[in-house]
């Protein structure tokens, strides 16, 4: 069975996860140390890049406030290898059976992600409670969000996708949203130029947010 519980304490700990999608460890430990600084502790690194996992490990090993997630979860094997590296958590942007049992089996609190009502259902159904509602604006956005909570009650949701602080804002104040996640606190300009004032300035402007 899935471990919602050991999700939903994640998730409820802070009000948005920034979506990083990074090279390497020289990347990520300075850009992880602002983020924590600016209050945001929950990290989503995306398995987008030949050195995600590294990226993983070095958080892990060198910013020891920040919780580390694996992001873009695909298959089977990703699951083994995001956990050794570090990950406390697993997101995936869809969810399929297999990697549902995957999780479930090498115990990894596991986000999988849902766009309808029936994909939601199919994972409530195995299990899982609390979900990832993706690509959040372009498969209906917050009011398709809230038109889920009067059928699907027991369900909550991470929206990602396409959001921004002013939409983050909006969909945290549904009742059936924990967090929400995105990239808009990484802005890839300011990456390139190390504008970490900047990031430090989102980050403490996403963290206010609840
Ligand atoms: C993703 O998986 O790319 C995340 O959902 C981030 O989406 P965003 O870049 O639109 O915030």
């Amino acid at each position: 069975m899935p471990n919602n519980d050991a999700l939903l304490s994640i998730l409820k700990s802070v009000p948005v996860i920034p979506v990083l999608t990074v090279n390497g460890a020289e990347d990520a430990v300075p850009l992880a140390r602002t983020l924590v600084d600016g209050g945001l502790t929950v990290l989503e690194v995306t398995l987008r890049t030949d050195g995600a996992l590294k990226a993983i490990e070095a958080i892990a090993h060198e910013v020891p406030d920040a919780v580390i997630g694996a992001g873009t979860v695909l298959t089977e094997s990703q699951i083994s290898e995001a956990m050794s590296a570090g990950a406390t958590f697993l997101v995936s942007p869809g969810s399929t059976p297999k990697l549902s049992q995957a999780a479930a089996l090498a115990k990894a609190p596991f986000l999988p992600g849902v766009a309808t009502a029936s994909e939601a259902m199919g994972m409530a159904e195995m299990g899982h409670h609390v979900l990832k509602f993706f690509p959040a604006e372009p498969a209906g956005g917050i009011n398709y969000l809230k038109s889920l909570s009067a059928p699907l009650p027991h369900l909550t949701f991470c929206p990602t996708g396409g959001i921004d602080v002013v939409k983050a804002k909006s969909y945290l104040a549904l009742s059936n949203v924990i967090c929400v996640g995105g990239s808009w606190v990484t802005p890839a300009e300011a990456l390139k130029s190390g504008d970490w004032a900047r990031i430090t300035q989102l980050a403490r402007e996403c963290a206010s947010l609840r």
